[in-house]
């Protein structure tokens, strides 16, 4: 928390604003416009509701197709399926990780062969880092489809002096517990498109018609932000900067600690300036230690670190699901699985903190070595 949350949640209390909307989401609303710089925004409970709502407005309906970036969080995707529809995945670039123009293109070519044209593509900005929009959005306008960017974990990157967020026709955010900032748990879509925003705005209250009474004709979702999330939200994104640089700072010294050993730390594209939500790293593949032996390692000092997102098109929930490569056979995103660590990464990790990651790692490569 940066200080200013209080401010905003006490006068929810003090104009007895607590639920269900108030003050504090129409500005945090526009406070995020503004320094996304897009026209409209809709503060939510989640992420995951914004790209549920998202989808139904470009029609994704029972057995329609939804292209999706294949290395990412399950909230991406899982509303693919409360939409009876069928999610495709997508493979990653080498470059930063993220969607793969070379994999989306074969996707759409099987498409068209197929009759399974998208209605929908999502393109994640994986770990804070934005997906190379130059080569994606061009392939997609091509086809006609419309891009929801899922910007979850990327408030505040930019590609290009842009921000991520302004590259979707509709955008999302995150305010989950772990992302940049959070609101404990929240959400917004963005867009410049003012009518998509009226109308998700519509289902996210549960559809209600203007009556006196409750009228409904359509289905509705009860998906907006309380006034007291939406105050922590207020006071997180005046420390928004803040939080970057010290994640900037977390992964310059991991990248400098580390660069004797055989691993890779995610690279970072000239195309953009990363939030550095997460520090991550790859063992190197000729290397004789496992991620898993270094992850077991950090645990044994009460230090947290995982695995990067399972890729979808491995989970067994998805297993169904179309699948396209960037290379012939190879998939990058299954690699990067197999050897990447996400590393502790947070806005308020100490100095003191990151030294003993550091220690632990040349230990662990120590203890094979010897
Ligand atoms: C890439 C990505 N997409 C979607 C989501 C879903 O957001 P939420 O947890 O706010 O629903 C997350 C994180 O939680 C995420 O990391």
């Amino acid at each position: 928390m940066s200080g200013n949350e209080m401010k905003y949640i006490q006068e929810a209390f003090d104009t007895n604003w607590i639920a269900p909307l108030g003050t504090n989401v129409d500005k945090f609303e526009e406070e995020l416009c503004e320094y996304v710089g897009v026209n409209h925004a809709l503060a939510l409970s989640s992420g995951t509701a914004g790209i549920h709502l998202a989808l139904k407005y470009y029609g994704v309906g029972p057995g329609d197709y939804v292209f999706c970036s294949d290395l990412t969080f399950t909230g991406s995707c899982n509303p693919i399926l409360y939409q009876y529809a069928n999610p495709v995945f997508i493979d990653s670039e080498p470059e930063t990780w993220n969607m793969s123009p070379v994999a989306l293109e074969k996707a759409f070519e099987w498409a068209q062969s197929e009759d399974k044209m998208p209605k929908a593509v999502i393109i994640v900005d994986l770990y804070g880092q934005s997906a190379d929009y130059d080569q994606l959005l061009p392939i997609c306008r091509k086809y006609g489809v419309p891009v929801i960017e899922d910007a979850a974990e990327a408030l505040g990157a930019t590609y290009k002096g842009k921000k991520c967020g302004t590259f979707g026709d509709i955008s999302i955010f995150s305010f989950n517990g772990n992302k940049i900032i959070t609101t404990s748990g929240g959400g917004m879509v963005v867009s410049n498109d003012e009518a998509a925003i009226k109308k998700m705005r519509f289902w996210s209250t549960q559809s209600r018609e203007i009556a006196k009474h409750y009228e409904h004709k359509e289905i509705g979702y009860n998906y907006r932000i309380s006034n007291i999330s939406a105050g922590i939200g207020r006071g997180q994104l005046q420390a928004l900067e803040g939080f970057i640089k010290n994640r900037k700072e977390n992964y310059n010294t991991y990248k400098e600690g580390l660069k004797e050993l055989p691993l890779q730390i995610m690279p970072i594209s000239e195309h953009g300036s990363p939030n550095y939500w997460l520090s991550v790293v790859t063992v190197n593949i000729s290397s004789s230690i496992t991620p898993e032996y270094i992850i077991d390692l950090l645990g044994t000092k009460n230090i947290e670190s995982r695995p990067l997102w399972k890729p979808m098109h491995m989970q067994p929930l998805f297993s169904e699901a179309p699948m396209f490569y960037h290379m012939e056979s190879e998939c990058i995103g299954s690699q990067l699985f197999e050897y990447g660590i996400c590393l502790p990464s947070g806005s308020s990790l100490t100095k003191v903190q990151q030294s003993l990651v550091l220690q632990t790692i040349d230990e662990a490569f120590l203890s094979v070595h010897q």
